[in-house]
């Protein structure tokens, strides 16, 4: 089974504090989720491998290590975009794939409209981003679709999690990492996390 990780950090915890706010308005929304991503992104790359390679120095010759393997970025749209930046400004050799889909309202099943990747996918590590696993239909569909494209070593990266999704998705998907700020209490009736941060994508882009 893969790991679950909730990243404890007083930073995170502080910037948690003001998405969570719903009086936060649309950019300050926005910057804090990019920050979170880009601090979260030291505990998902914490065990990438590196390989040796000599790097002369003005000094002298030297054993330096850099990354083993690229690194593939892959936002669930809308809300994913919303950490993208942040997690890219850790990581700026990474490729970004995209993955489009939205929940029926109704049935809360994942919908997808769009999908498009790198041609690296088998053998890079692979990122798939969202703010909020809530009944994991999403991260489940995204994954499903990066592993048809040959993904095997593959990470979620969320802010808010539930116990609901967690489950499911490792259900679905027991190989995968699952990496989260915070793991909330519980999913609702209407598929809201609570205590949550609402609609992240509304909240992103200003749409509600
Ligand atoms: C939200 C969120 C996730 C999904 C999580 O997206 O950004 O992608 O719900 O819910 P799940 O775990 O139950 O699938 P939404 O469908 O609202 O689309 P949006 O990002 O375009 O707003
Ligand atoms: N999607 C969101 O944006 N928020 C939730 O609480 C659940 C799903």
């Amino acid at each position: 089974m893969g790991k679950v990780v909730e990243i404890k950090h007083p930073l995170i915890d502080h910037k948690m504090a003001i998405i969570r706010n719903k009086l936060t308005d649309t950019k300050t929304f926005r910057e804090n989720v990019n920050e979170i991503g880009s601090l979260v992104t030291y505990e998902i790359t914490r065990d990438l491998l590196t390989r040796p390679i000599e790097v002369e120095t003005p000094i002298a010759k030297t054993i330096c290590y850099t990354l083993a393997k690229e690194v593939v970025i892959v936002p669930i749209l809308r809300a994913g975009l919303g950490m993208v930046d942040g997690i890219h400004n850790v990581i700026p050799t990474a490729k970004i794939g995209h993955v489009g889909l939205y929940r029926d309202e109704e049935t809360l099943e994942p919908k997808q409209y769009y999908a498009k990747f790198p041609d690296i996918m088998v053998e890079a590590t692979v990122l798939i981003v969202d703010p909020m696993l809530a009944t994991g239909g999403s991260a489940i569909a995204a994954i499903n679709l990066v592993k048809n494209r040959g993904a095997k070593d593959i990470r979620f990266v969320g802010l808010v999690g539930c116990p609901e999704g967690i489950k499911a998705l490792q259900k679905a998907h027991p190989d995968v990492d699952i990496y989260l700020a915070v793991i909330d209490d519980h999913l609702n009736k209407v598929g809201y996390i609570v205590p949550g941060l609402g609609d992240a994508g509304d909240r992103l882009f200003g749409t509600k």
